[in-house]
């Protein structure tokens, strides 16, 4: 399974067949950007979300939570910047009317023996150069000029002089004068309150959650319990009316966001408290299951900073797409307290009782997309393998984040002693964690059901275990190894491996 492609298929069949995910709207044909979580998608989904909570919120003295409204008073996206910034550059194709994000789009003059023969362009993947250099190619060949191709340069649509426009072509179209200069296209949902649908009554979806904990600051701040450095924390949905929704749930256009905003002094040294954030992020991953050799490194160049960042790292992943964004860890200073302060009247400042001094806290922010880390987790855990001769699908999730920790088999289901007591211990470990009940067809199937879903551990209870007392069998799904414990002893195991 080398292609990278057919991995995605792969596992984008499995998340359908498996009921995973689906695409939103599914009867109605879909709606592009958009996805539903099944029965087993919403558990892993939980799962992820819960050890988060459970890592930096519960586990830690110095983190709070918060569950903000989605919608916001609408002057917060002004004060935030996002109604005149949070804009990607946009290009239409006149002639075919396909919208492409500018910065997505590459061109390149094709130059042959130090002449302009015309312009190619290509849409941003891992192939790009490849077909850019094929596309050069078979223009010197149709237009039969002699000499050597000059090496490509290719660069994103937004770096096209204004000249350049009329003469790169359409990647719909292969044709020159049809795509429009890049124009800013903000990416806010937008939508109206009340009776009025009118200006003054418009209103936006969240495009982070971010701006809800800041506007929260003086709540959080007056109710107690926080001494700085802190942190608030939240997980909720946010919406982003992207241009290009691509890659399964990795860019989407309704999204799950789990962000904290860690407030330290502004005489405290931010790029070590940066830098800390960027390392315990990379801890926390690995902890779930995401390998630390899939992950890597981006330092955003200074003038690619965001408008309200002094210093961003991503945290990239390596998808079967690319290497992309997994999370972004941003300094952002005093920006946006700053900004509500001003444009609220309402102070959101912090006093320091030694210093007895007041000041508006800089903050660091690692924010991450909950149906990213999904997708990584997936990719990772998606392995094909053979298992007595036969080809079987496995997913290696680990426990904590499986969708169900264990399933549970009586050997044969015509035999009432057998499912009498398998159910027993169903219904003991049900109280507990997700567990799943399968009597039907043979071991071998029930077992190879249950790895392509992810189930850690199969028990089952065979004849040993209720002539001979002889406990149930416990199968891991990874080592295939068998062992027998007891149904006491299978209680504390489970909660083990999922609690730690
Ligand atoms: N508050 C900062 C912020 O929102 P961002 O880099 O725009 O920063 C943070 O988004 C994270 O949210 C990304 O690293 C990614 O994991 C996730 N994310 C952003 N856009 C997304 C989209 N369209 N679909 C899925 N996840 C997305």
């Amino acid at each position: 399974m080398a292609d990278p492609t057919d991995k995605m298929e792969n596992i984008i069949n499995l998340c359908k067949r498996r009921g995973f995910v689906f695409p939103s709207s599914d009867i109605y044909g879909g709606f592009n950007g958009f996805f539903d979580y099944g029965p087993l998608g919403v558990e892993l989904k939980n799962n992820i979300k819960q050890a988060w909570w459970q890592d930096f919120v519960h586990r830690r003295d110095d983190i709070v939570g918060l569950d903000s409204s989605i919608i916001h008073h609408p002057t917060t996206w002004k004060a935030s910047g996002h109604i005149e910034n949070f804009t990607d550059p946009l290009v239409d194709c006149k002639e075919s009317k396909m919208r492409y994000r500018a910065d997505q789009l590459f061109f390149a003059p094709v130059r042959v023996a130090g002449e302009t023969i015309g312009y190619i362009s290509v849409l941003e993947d891992e192939t790009m150069s490849a077909k850019a250099e094929e596309m050069a190619n078979e223009m010197k060949r149709k237009l039969a000029k002699q000499g050597a191709l000059e090496p490509l340069t290719l660069k994103d649509y937004t770096e096209a002089k204004p000249e350049e426009h009329a003469l790169i072509p359409s990647p719909a179209t292969g044709k020159p004068g049809s795509l429009t200069p890049p124009r800013s296209f903000n990416m806010m949902f937008q939508t109206y309150v009340g009776a009025m649908q009118d200006a003054s009554a418009t209103a936006y979806l969240r495009p982070e959650t971010a701006q809800g904990i800041f506007i929260n600051f003086k709540n959080v701040v007056d109710t107690g319990r926080v001494k700085l450095p802190f942190g608030i924390a939240q997980i909720g949905k946010a919406f982003r009316n992207e241009i290009n929704p691509r890659n399964f749930i990795f860019r989407s256009r309704e999204f799950e966001q789990m962000e904290i905003e860690y407030f330290i002094a502004p005489s405290a040294d931010w790029q070590t408290a940066h830098q800390g954030w960027i390392e315990g992020c990379l801890a926390w991953f690995e902890s779930i299951g995401i390998p630390r050799a899939k992950l890597s490194l981006y330092p955003h160049p200074t003038e690619k900073l965001a408008h309200y960042s002094k210093g961003t790292t991503d945290i990239m992943f390596e998808f079967p797409f690319g290497v992309q964004e997994l999370q972004g860890v941003a300094a952002r200073g005093d920006f946006d307290l700053t900004q509500h302060s001003d444009v609220s009247g309402t102070k959101l400042d912090w006093f320091d009782e030694a210093a007895k001094a007041r000041f508006i806290p800089h903050v660091i922010e690692p924010s991450v997309g909950v149906d990213r880390v999904f997708l990584a987790l997936l990719t990772t855990a998606y392995h094909e393998d053979e298992v007595e001769g036969e080809k079987r699908i496995v997913l290696r999730l680990p426990a904590r984040v499986a969708p169900f920790k264990a399933a549970v088999f009586p050997l044969l289901k015509n035999k009432p002693a057998l499912v009498e007591r398998a159910e027993a211990l169903y219904r003991r470990l049900k109280k507990r964690l997700n567990v799943f009940y399968d009597e039907s067809g043979n071991i071998g199937r029930r077992y190879r059901r249950q790895d392509e879903i992810g189930t850690p551990f199969g028990i089952t209870i065979d004849f040993d275990t209720i002539e001979k007392d002889a406990g149930v069998t416990v199968r891991n799904r990874d080592t295939l190894e068998q062992v027998r414990m007891t149904e006491d002893e299978v209680v504390r195991f489970l909660d083990e491996q999922v609690n730690g």
